[in-house]
């Protein structure tokens, strides 16, 4: 008999998504939905996901133990956010404006806006700015169903305003229940004060930013914005070379407008994940499909800047590339926080079934962290983090289009989310 501290009992769907990780092809569909489950864990660890027959002859719950009634909700693993650009200050609310009136976000940064305005806020705001606002972004996550999320710097574009960033998302460990997974990416653009010597700011990067970064701990992946209005391509080559040898794991956001060859660049060099990925080629998608590499698509940047054109994620699931969803969650091309949004538009605009929208939520997405061990389903030995949602099954997550289904967040074997609300402090 295993012990249980916590028991979530009812679920009229059981969505495990178990299953050996990454999923490709086929086996995106496979979601390992049980009716009427029960899952139980103790200290934070999964004990038991299956059926009522065999909780009931595996499990004890413990004297005290928390018992949930899912009263016939569906139940599905917390949703992993594989892609954010959580610590930035200011708004772009202005520049959103402009667009509606026809600008289109590459005219933007060409005349000194986008990511440029948010660097500019960014720089001016201090630790603790950054921090309050971080912490109110995370909960509004954790309202949508994020129960971890990465986050990357790259509002900075300096040494001081790069680490600054990164302390934020080391600090946010011990002050929120999202488990944060922090990115390096001093290379998401030129800053302004090295518009004419793009060499010496590669070069700051190589020999300043990188090894600081490093030597401090701050961050585990190093991420580039490999596009024409950024790094070229052989400059991404050197940053990612010189980022690998200083024992970062590699993340590159690749043919977002342009297809730049940056989705060939992360299968060669072994990258964990290639991201974006709209304009990839058809040598890309041959060449993210033969490897480990994850494709990871961001459906709500063709939404927010208003896109005809969105990433061909069908023909990436059907040539068994590893494909994930994740939210893009920034304050220019994306500014949309909820995983459930971003899983009904994988449905609505890029042609995934439900099924798929929901491993590239949850297990892909853990992989493309390189989190797979741990969360992104409900089997034994991962950690309890789950959601209890307001709907009979898993096809209604996106049927009921732009309603948020949860209502209930456990995190680490601990609710934290009840009735849709933030309970207990950390
Ligand atoms: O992922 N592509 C580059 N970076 C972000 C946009 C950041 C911004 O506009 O502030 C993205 O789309
Ligand atoms: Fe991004």
């Amino acid at each position: 008999m295993r012990s249980a501290d916590l028991v979530v009992a009812g679920c009229r769907e059981l969505v495990t998504c178990a299953g050996p990780l990454p999923k490709r092809g086929r086996g995106l569909r496979q979601i390992g939905a049980v009716e009427n489950g029960w899952v139980a864990s103790s200290k934070g660890v999964i004990v038991y996901a299956g059926t009522e027959e065999g909780f009931r002859a595996e499990v004890g719950p413990e004297p005290g133990a928390v018992m949930i009634d899912a009263k016939g909700a569906t139940v599905l693993p917390g949703f992993v956010d594989a892609h954010t650009h959580l610590p930035f200050a200011g708004d772009r609310a202005k520049e959103f404006g402009l667009r509606i009136q026809g600008w289109t976000y590459q005219q933007l940064a060409e005349r000194g806006m986008g990511i440029q305005t948010t660097v500019k806020a960014t720089r001016a705001a201090s630790l603790d700015d950054l921090l309050a606002l971080s912490l109110k972004r995370l909960d509004r996550m954790l309202l949508t169903g994020t129960t971890t999320c990465e986050a990357k710097s790259g509002y900075g574009l300096n040494l001081e305003d790069e680490l600054k960033q990164l302390e934020v998302l080391c600090d946010l460990g011990a002050l929120h229940p999202v488990d944060v997974v922090p990115t390096f990416m001093g290379a998401h653009d030129i800053p302004p004060e090295y518009r004419d010597r793009r060499g010496e700011y590669v070069r700051l990067l190589v020999e300043t930013l990188i090894p600081a970064v490093r030597e401090r701990g701050l961050a585990e992946f190093f991420d580039i914005f490999c596009e024409p209005s950024a790094f070229t391509l052989e400059e991404t080559r050197t940053l990612v070379e010189a980022a690998r040898a200083a024992g970062f794991k590699i993340k590159i956001h690749a043919d977002e407008f342009v297809a730049l060859g940056g989705a060939e660049l992360a299968a060669e060099v072994g990258a964990v994940s290639a991201e974006h990925l709209i304009a990839v080629s058809d040598e890309g998608i041959a060449r993210l499909a033969g490897s480990p590499t994850a494709a990871i698509l961001l459906p709500g940047v063709s939404f927010f800047l208003m896109m005809d054109k969105h990433a061909p994620a069908r023909r990436l699931v059907d040539a068994g590339a590893v494909v994930a969803l994740a939210s893009d969650f920034n304050p220019g091309s994306s500014h949309i926080s909820s995983m459930g949004f971003i899983l009904q538009l994988g449905v609505f605009t890029l042609g995934l079934t439900v099924e798929e929208a929901i491993n590239a939520c949850t297990g892909n997405a853990a992989y493309a962290i390189g989190r797979q061990e741990t969360i992104g389903s409900l089997e034994v030995g991962k950690k309890m983090d789950l959601l209890i949602c307001d709907v009979p099954d898993h096809v209604t997550l996106a049927y009921e289009a732009a309603r948020n289904p949860v209502r209930t967040v456990i995190k680490n074997g601990r609710v934290v989310v009840e009735n849709g609300r933030r309970v207990g402090a950390r």
